[in-house]
C-alpha cells in the first residue's frame, strides 16, 4: 500500500531521511533503516574537508529549528570507510553532494557515481554559504548549467535540491527537468532567519543566521511542490516540516511521489519514520486511498 517510486527506484514507503540530519556515519543511518524508512540521504559532501560553523549550529525554537551548520564534510575523497560500511544498507541510499563551482559538482558527481548511491542528489539550494545558496538555485540557467553538466559524467539518476528562497522557483524546476534531472527534491530550509538571546543581546547562532526547518515552514514546503509538479513531470521528492502522517499526506497531494523527514527526528526521534508510514497508511484506509500514487497531486484535480 505505501510503495512508490521516484526516477524508476522502488521504495517500500514513501519516507526518505532528510540530508545533513543523521550525518554519513553507517551506525546512525543503520538505525535509520531499522526504524522503516523508506530510503536515507546522505549528509552533502563537499570538495574539501570542512569543519563547518562554531557552535551553536542549531537552535530549537516553538515552532521549529534554526540550523547554520556550514556544510561540515569530511570532502568526497575522505569517504572510503563510509562508503564500505554503507554496502551493508539494503534499502536505496540517496549521496547529498555541493561544490563551489560547476566543475566541482561534477569532480564530485563523477566521483560520487562510481561508488553507486540509488541517486545523487545535487545541493543547489544551502542559505548557510557565503551567498546564502543563490550561488546555484536561483537563477534558471545556473541551475540547468549544474545539472546538465553532472548528467554528462554520472551513470546514476540525478535529483537537484531546490530552495524555496528565489522568486524563479518554477523557472529553476523547468530548467533542471529540461537539463535532464530525473528528479527533483524541494526544499532545502527557509531563510536565512536570525534569534537573538535577549539576556546576552547577541544572535544566539554563532554564524548569526541560520535555516529555517520543521512545522513552521510546512506551509512553504506545499506551496512549493504544488508549485513545481504544476510545471514538471518529473517525480518530486518533498520535504519542510513533515513530522506526522497528516503531513505527509498533505504534500503527497501536493504532487510529491516520496516525502522527506528531516526536523520531525528531533521532535519524535528515530521512529519517526515507522511513525509517519503508520499514520499514513491509516489515513489512506480512512481515505479509501489504496496507493501513493492515487494521492499524488490530488490537490490539483
Ligand atoms: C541540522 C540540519 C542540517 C542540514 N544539512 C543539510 C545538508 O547537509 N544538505 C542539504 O541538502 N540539506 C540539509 N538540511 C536541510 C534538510 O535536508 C531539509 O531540506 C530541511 O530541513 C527541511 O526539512 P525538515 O523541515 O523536515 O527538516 C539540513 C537541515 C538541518 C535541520
Amino acid at each position: 500500500m505505501l510503495k512508490t517510486k521516484l526516477a524508476g527506484i522502488k521504495l517500500k514507503n514513501p519516507t526518505v531521511l532528510c540530508s545533513g540530519i543523521l550525518g554519513t556515519s553507517a551506525a546512525i543511518l543503520k538505525r535509520v533503516e531499522r526504524n522503516g524508512a523508506g530510503a536515507l540521504t546522505l549528509k552533502s559532501i563537499g570538495p574539501q574537508p570542512r569543519e563547518g560553523h562554531n557552535n551553536p549550529t542549531v537552535i530549537a525554537y516553538e515552532s521549529g529549528l534554526l540550523n547554520a551548520v556550514g556544510l561540515s564534510t569530511p570532502g568526497y575523497k575522505n569517504m572510503e570507510e563510509e562508503w564500505k560500511e554503507l554496502q551493508d544498507i539494503k534499502i536505496p541510499v540517496i549521496a547529498s553532494i555541493y561544490g563551489g563551482s560547476i566543475e566541482e559538482f561534477v569532480e564530485i558527481a563523477e566521483f560520487v557515481a562510481e561508488k553507486k548511491p540509488s541517486m545523487i542528489e545535487l545541493n543547489i539550494s544551502c542559505p548557510n554559504t557565503k551567498k546564502h545558496g543563490q550561488l546555484f538555485g536561483f537563477e534558471p540557467d545556473v541551475a540547468g548549467e549544474v545539472v546538465s553538466k553532472v548528467k554528462a559524467v554520472s551513470k546514476v539518476p540525478i535529483m537537484p535540491k531546490l530552495t524555496p528562497n528565489t522568486p524563479k522557483l518554477k523557472e529553476v524546476a523547468k530548467a533542471c527537468e529540461d537539463a535532464g534531472a530525473d528528479a527533483i527534491a524541494a526544499i532545502n530550509t527557509v531563510g536565512p532567519g536570525m534569534i537573538i538571546d535577549i539576556e546576552t543581546a547577541k544572535p544566539i547562532l554563532h554564524f548569526k543566521t541560520g535555516g529555517l526547518s520543521g512545522p513552521a515552514i510546512r506551509p512553504i514546503a506545499v506551496r512549493c511542490v504544488y508549485d513545481i509538479y504544476e510545471t514538471v513531470n518529473i517525480p518530486i521528492l518533498g520535504m519542510g516540516g513533515i513530522t506526522n502522517g497528516k503531513d505527509a499526506m498533505e504534500v503527497l497531494m501536493a504532487g510529491a511521489n516520496a516525502v522527506g523527514i528531516g526536523s520531525a527526528t528531533y521532535y519524535r526521534g528515530i521512529e519517526a519514520f515507522s511513525l509517519v508510514s503508520q499514520e499514513l497508511e491509516t489515513l489512506m484506509k480512512e481515505q479509501g486511498y489504496t496507493n501513493i500514487k492515487e494521492i499524488t497531486g490530488t490537490a490539483h484535480e
